[in-house]
């Protein structure tokens, strides 16, 4: 059975930063989250997570992830330390595999490959070809292309420094092995710590096979150190879900500018142009259009809507065949029927739109319903506080309300009722007819300007 060890008790000082480096964002998640989603994709017995700087925070900031036993190190001595104070959640007889915190883009299928290659006799070792592999310890093989061990790179000659083979971090060890050999590990080294990294040579010496795997996509063992790293593994994702919505058949104005940081689901021939960012949980129906710079986070956009340039819409539902924006901001509990037109400068929120009701210019729709057809006219606000509580305002089918109107909450406007242009609604408008409150217009005739007087 598969046991996951992920090592996340590290500092990451060169990040610079109070907040610790695993729950430092990835796509906006911790990047700590991202090595567990994967783990918890390849279907362990259980995941431990070895957790020490930080250490409450991390907790708390991941308290919802399925995690089978959080591992305090209290003092970082080393990534062999820290598999140390795994060994008493371990069983033997299992495989133990270790994913590092920091290294967030490794995919569950290197991951299964990997531990094929692993058994109860043989440790598999994932390894990387890197243009640049300064900082990571380097793979030493024998003339056979057998792995013999790993030396770090503050510890080795300038001849081993020239090795292009990198230790990821990642492997997988039969646990029986495993703790006979964390407890002979020493720190004499150039950094004092116990470096788990030692173990290879160890499996060697006990004839033990050691599997390398060496994957060519440098990406997939990014390490993050500091914040160049982070953007750099930014970057990667980035470029990873784009490809995925493309080969999604979502046609990507330039896959360079999107930003995809959750789970998007989408029909045929959806189209997204430059710097849309999808967060969260997102379905785009059938040929959904998102036009430039705008921001949709958990919502749900059905099928032959239009999402005009520049919108802002969370938790909010938008119908079939729908035009957005530009400028609109749909908010939490928005939720927009069929042909709904939303145009620029308007705020729904917690609302009902019913098919074919618009709100084309300057207007705030906040906890209302609004009915078929209706037609909320420019710079109408839905005064839905009162300072203490949030009332409901229902507007009817085919109703207008003029320019400039005030509907004070609560309030129900009939069916067809039109509200002339600058009232302050108070009462409920009955159905049909023409509702004004506002002051009647008067010119006086003889009315004089004052004059200035002379100084
Ligand atoms: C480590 C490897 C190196 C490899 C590189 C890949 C060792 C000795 N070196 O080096 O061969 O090329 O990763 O990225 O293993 N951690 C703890 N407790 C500790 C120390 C570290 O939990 O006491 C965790 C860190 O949070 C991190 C991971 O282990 O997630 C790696 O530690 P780090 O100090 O970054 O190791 P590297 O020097 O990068
Ligand atoms: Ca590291």
């Amino acid at each position: 059975m598969l046991s996951i060890v992920i090592l996340a008790a590290g500092q990451g000082k060169r990040m610079q930063s109070d907040l610790p480096k695993v729950l430092q964002p990835l796509a906006g998640q911790p990047l700590l989250q991202h090595v567990i989603s994967t783990a918890k994709s390849l279907n362990p017995r259980a995941i431990h997570v070895i957790y020490g700087h930080g250490g409450d925070h991390v907790r708390s900031a991941l308290r919802d992830a399925p995690v089978d036993s959080w591992v305090l190190q209290a003092e970082q001595r080393g990534t062999g330390h820290a598999m140390q104070q795994a060994l008493p959640v371990l069983q033997d007889g299992d495989l133990a595999l270790v994913l590092y915190g920091d290294v967030p883009l490794i995919t569950p299928s290197t991951l299964h490959a990997l531990i094929e290659r692993a058994g109860s006799n043989a440790l598999g070792l994932l390894t990387v070809m890197l243009r640049d592999p300064t900082g990571y310890g380097r793979i030493l093989r024998d003339e056979a292309g057998r792995a013999l061990a790993i030396v770090e790179d503050k510890d080795a000659s300038p001849e081993q420094r020239q090795i292009r083979e990198g230790n990821t971090g990642v492997m997988a060890v039969p646990v029986s092995h495993l703790r006979r050999w964390l407890t002979a590990l020493k720190s004499d080294n150039a950094q004092g710590e116990f470096y788990l990294t030692d173990i290879i040579a160890m499996a060697v010496a006990d004839g033990v096979e050691v599997h390398p795997l060496c994957i060519d996509d440098e990406a997939e063992a990014l390490g993050v150190n500091d914040k160049l790293q982070l953007a750099d593994v930014e970057a990667h994702y980035r470029r990873r879900a784009a490809r995925r919505l493309m080969q999604a058949g979502v046609t990507l104005m330039d896959p360079a500018r999107i930003d995809i940081r959750g789970d998007v689901q989408v029909g045929r021939d959806v189209l997204l142009d430059v710097n849309v960012i999808l967060e969260g949980r997102v379905v785009l129906g059938d040929r959904v259009t998102v036009g430039a710079g705008c921001v949709l986070r958990d919502c749900e956009i059905a099928s032959d809507t239009i999402i005009h340039p520049h919108c802002v819409i969370e938790q909010a539902r938008v119908g079939a065949a729908a035009r957005i924006g530009p400028f609109a901001r749909l908010r939490p509990g928005a939720d927009l029927g069929a042909d709904v037109h939303i145009g620029n400068f308007v705020e729904i929120k917690n609302s009902r739109m019913e098919t074919g009701a618009k709100a084309n210019h300057l207007a705030y729709v906040g906890d209302a319903t609004v009915g078929a057809r209706a037609n909320i006219g420019a710079g109408t606000i839905v005064a839905n506080y009162d300072g203490a509580q949030k009332h409901h305002t229902t507007i009817g089918d085919d109703a207008h309300t003029g320019s400039n109107s005030v509907l004070v909450a609560p309030i129900v406007v009939g069916e067809g009722a039109t509200i002339g242009a600058g009232s302050t609604v108070t009462k409920d408008v009955p159905p049909g007819g023409l509702t004004v409150a506002r002051a009647r217009q008067i010119s006086l005739p003889a009315w004089k300007r004052p004059k200035k007087s002379a100084q």
